[in-house]
C-alpha cells in the first residue's frame, strides 16, 4: 500500500518543515489538496504554495482538484510537474479530453468519485487512466469520519479495473487510519490518503509504517 499523507493537515506555519517530515519519515506521495471555495465550501492554496511545497518535497506529489473549472487550474498547476493531477468527474463536461491534456504534460491524469457517483461511470475512461481516487468522505475537510460504503464501491472498481486497465491504481482518500487499512487492502485498494492520521500521531513516522501494509 502506497501511503499520501495530505499537506491539509500540517501546520502551515511550518509547512517547510512538515512537508520535509513526511519526506524523510518515507511517505510514497505528497497529497495537495486544491479548494476553490466553490465546488467546496472551503479555500486553501493556490500556485505560490503548491510551489513551495514541490519545492522541498522529495516525493512526488499528487494534486487533488477540488474546483469549479479544472482546465483553469491543469494548466496554473501543470508547470509544477507533479506525479498525478485528479480531478472530479461531477465537475467536468469533458473528461477525455482533460485526461488527453494533463497527459499531454507528462502528468498522471487521475479522476475522482464522491461518495454518491458510481465506479461504473468511468468505465469507458478508465483505459486512458493512471488512478482513480474514490473519496470516502464528502470532499473540502480534513479529519471527518470515514464512510464504509467505500469499500463496495473499490471492491467494484477493483473489477473494472482488473478486466479493464490493471495498471489503474485505486486510491482512496478521507478518514483513513490504522483502523480502516486492512479492510481497504482487502477491497483492492493501492493507494491511499492520511491527513489527521498522520499529523496527529505522536509519530509520523510510525503512522506511515502503519499504513504501508
Ligand atoms: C478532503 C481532502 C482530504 C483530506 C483528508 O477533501 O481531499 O485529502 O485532507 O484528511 P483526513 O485524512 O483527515 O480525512
Ligand atoms: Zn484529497
Amino acid at each position: 500500500m502506497l501511503v499520501a499523507p495530505s499537506v491539509l493537515s500540517a501546520d502551515f506555519g511550518n509547512l517547510q518543515r512538515d512537508v520535509e517530515a513526511i519526506c524523510n519519515d518515507g511517505c510514497d506521495l505528497v497529497h495537495v489538496d486544491v479548494m476553490d471555495g466553490h465546488f467546496v465550501p472551503n479555500l486553501t492554496i493556490g500556485p505560490v504554495v503548491v510551489s513551495a511545497i514541490a519545492k522541498c518535497a522529495t516525493k512526488p506529489l499528487d494534486i487533488h482538484l477540488m474546483v469549479e473549472n479544472n482546465t483553469f487550474f491543469v494548466e496554473l498547476f501543470a508547470p509544477l510537474k507533479p506525479e498525478y493531477i485528479s480531478f472530479h468527474i461531477e465537475e467536468e463536461k469533458h473528461p477525455h479530453r482533460l485526461i488527453q491534456k494533463i497527459r499531454s504534460y507528462g502528468i498522471k491524469p487521475a479522476i475522482v468519485l464522491n461518495p454518491h457517483t458510481p465506479p461504473e461511470c468511468i468505465e469507458y475512461l478508465l483505459e486512458d487512466l493512471d488512478m482513480v481516487l474514490l473519496m470516502s468522505v464528502n470532499p473540502g475537510f480534513g479529519g471527518q469520519s470515514f464512510i464504509p460504503s467505500v469499500l463496495k464501491k473499490a471492491k467494484k472498481l477493483n473489477e473494472l479495473r482488473n478486466k479493464i486497465n490493471p495498471n489503474c491504481l485505486i486510491e482512496v482518500d478521507g478518514g483513513v487510519s490504522d483502523k480502516n487499512i486492512h479492510a481497504l487492502k482487502d477491497a483492492g485498494v493501492d493507494v491511499v490518503v492520511a491527513g489527521s492520521y498522520v499529523f496527529k500521531h505522536a509519530s509520523k513516522k510510525k503512522a506511515i509504517e502503519s499504513l504501508q501494509i
